[in-house]
């Protein structure tokens, strides 16, 4: 069984099909990919996975789970962590403070965990934080503010808080928007780096070149329904996928679907931005 199952998964606002029968699955230790065109769904499926917009039909379960009826704070403490698309941090905290208050996530039984070990929980988050700064390597900025940063780095740092929460799965909503090629490339390669830390991730982005060199599996969104999945060779060559992206990017997913080499490979493919950010 995948850690994160879907099935028949639709989600219809006011009849219009925004998620329209998708079946989808994460395995434990991958990194699996969404990409489609703006609209597609991507945020949707998202939302609907983690408890942010109501599924109309179909399930999801996580670690063997059904989700049906868990509010999203509780299947963010099952390890179902997400990102946002627009990002939010706390701009009078420090970078450290922005990551702890992810860390720091109170259970029923911490005040037991108080009594008879005092400071264990606040200690174990500390660690944490300083995991997901080193992961990203931004512990050189850990006592900055946010407003000291650059869009990249803020973008960096948005990605740490969530891997900061300790996850399962970490479903990451467009973290390379607004990044260079370089940064982006580097963010991958980041990416890569936490499923050592026995992080899994979902990752939805525009950047072709991102999602092509760093995923395991990936899925393609049109219209609310997937019309295509599978490795990052057998997609980026799917007609229905080039198809999806005429009128968009053709040049650029046609370009993508003759790349011959990987940078996991060890060859760089420059990124490429489909999509209208
Ligand atoms: N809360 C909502 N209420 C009504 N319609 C919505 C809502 N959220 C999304 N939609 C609609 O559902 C469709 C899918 O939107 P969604 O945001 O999931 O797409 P996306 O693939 O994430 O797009 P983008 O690449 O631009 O982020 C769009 O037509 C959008 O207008
Ligand atoms: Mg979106």
């Amino acid at each position: 069984m995948a850690l994160l199952e879907a099935r028949g998964l639709s989600v219809s606002y006011g009849g219009l099909y925004a998620n329209d029968d998708i079946d989808l699955d994460c395995e434990a230790g991958q990194l699996v990919g969404l990409i489609g065109p703006n609209g597609a769904g991507k945020t949707t499926f998202i939302d609907a996975i983690t408890g942010f917009t109501s599924i109309t039909e179909g399930y999801v379960t996580f670690d063997g789970e059904d989700l049906a009826g868990k509010r999203p704070d509780a299947r963010s403490q099952m390890g179902l962590v997400r990102t946002f698309q627009s990002l939010e941090l706390f701009e009078d905290l420090t970078v450290r403070d922005n990551l702890l208050v992810a860390a720091e996530r109170p259970r029923w039984y911490s005040f037991l965990a108080d009594v008879f070990w005092p400071g264990r929980g606040k200690q174990a988050a500390l660690d944490q934080v300083e995991v997901a700064l080193e992961a990203l390597q931004l512990t050189d900025l850990a006592d900055k503010h946010p407003s000291d940063l650059s869009h990249g780095q803020r973008k960096l740092i948005g990605v740490a808080r969530a891997l900061a929460a300790k996850p399962k799965l970490l479903l990451l909503d467009e973290p390379a928007a607004g990044l260079d090629t370089k940064e982006s490339q580097l963010l991958g390669d980041h990416l890569r780096s936490f499923l050592d830390l026995g992080v899994s991730l979902f990752l939805i982005d525009h950047d072709m070149g991102l999602v092509l060199n760093v995923c395991d599996y990936i899925y393609v969104l049109d219209f609310g329904k997937v019309i295509a999945h599978g490795p990052p060779a057998q997609v980026r060559a799917d007609p229905a996928v080039i198809a999806a992206y005429l009128g968009e990017s053709a040049g650029e997913a046609q370009a993508e679907a003759g790349a011959s080499a990987s940078r996991r490979a060890g060859v760089a493919t420059p990124a490429t931005e489909v999509g209208d950010e």
